[in-house]
């Protein structure tokens, strides 16, 4: 392997949501760059899949099942991570939940539940990896929040918008305060990405209508934001924090 494909020699990962979609794309490439992986979802089965296709790489990731809001499953999360590894470098906040429903008819329920999963769940995956890298004195840690959280969500509906909208202003604060540690936070904002989520919730037609509408008439691939991430992670980046980085096929311009 060449040296570009080592830029993460021997540094551990967590991703979560890394059962499928984006998830799944970011650690094959943090594999691909060297990285061990801790795969963690809500769905052990589809993060095991994920720990099968990157190990037929090189013996390197496990995967864990994990509910990003609940403290206790990331204390186990943390502790299997450092057991099997010794440390981790890098967090990758993937996991989400996107629902359309229109502002009206959205439920207290169905509100708290997507900021759980996509605000407070990074929040606390945040407060679980600082103590160890604040004292190991580096740090990666990459937000995936959305074009919708820059400006607005194309399918997802108010919940969704404000949760990712939420998610720029938490890596911002903590990119402020952890910057002294050698701990770099940023934040990546992906438009339309080939996913389950953006196919299930969208029909062609209107899929379609959205990427004849943008500069770069095609769909995004989630490898391509795991190249970004991998990029993030690397020391090409070591003077980037703080920032919400677009990865929209031009669809915004900001
Ligand atoms: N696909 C897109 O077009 C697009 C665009 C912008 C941003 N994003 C963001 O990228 C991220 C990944 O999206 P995707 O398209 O791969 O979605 P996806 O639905 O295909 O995958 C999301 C993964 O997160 C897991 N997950 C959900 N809730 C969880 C929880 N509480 N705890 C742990 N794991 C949980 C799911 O099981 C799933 O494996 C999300 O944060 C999403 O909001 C996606």
């Amino acid at each position: 392997m060449g040296e570009e494909q080592n830029i993460l020699e021997g540094q551990v990962a967590i991703v979560t949501g890394a059962g499928r979609g984006i998830g799944r794309a970011i650690s094959e490439k943090l594999v691909e760059s060297g990285a061990h992986v801790v795969a963690s979802d809500i769905y052990l089965s589809n993060a095991e899949e994920t720990a099968q296709i990157l190990n037929a790489h090189r013996q390197t990731s496990i995967a864990c099942q994990v509910e990003v809001a609940d403290v206790a499953s990331l204390d186990s999360l943390i502790a299997k991570s450092e057991e099997n590894f010794g440390k981790v470098d890098i967090l990758v906040n993937n996991a989400g939940i996107m629902f359309r429903t229109r502002i009206l008819d959205i439920s207290a329920e169905e509100w708290e539940k997507t900021l759980k999963v996509n605000l407070t769940g990074p929040f606390l995956c945040t407060q679980a990896v600082l103590p160890g890298m604040k004292e190991r004195k580096f740090g990666r840690i990459i937000n995936i929040s959305s074009s919708a959280g820059r400006s607005v969500s194309t399918l997802g509906g108010a919940h969704y918008t404000a949760s990712k909208a939420g998610l720029l202003g938490l890596t911002r604060a903590v990119a402020k305060e952890v910057a002294p540690f050698g701990i770099t936070v940023n934040a990546i904002c992906p438009g339309l990405i080939d996913t389950e989520m953006a196919r299930k919730t969208t029909s062609e037609k209107e899929l379609q209508d959205f990427l004849d509408s943008f500069p770069i008439n095609r769909i995004g691939t989630p490898e391509e934001v795991g190249d970004l991430v991998v990029f993030l992670c690397s020391n090409k980046a070591s003077y980037i924090t703080g920032a919400s980085i677009d990865i929209n096929g031009g669809d915004l311009m900001i």
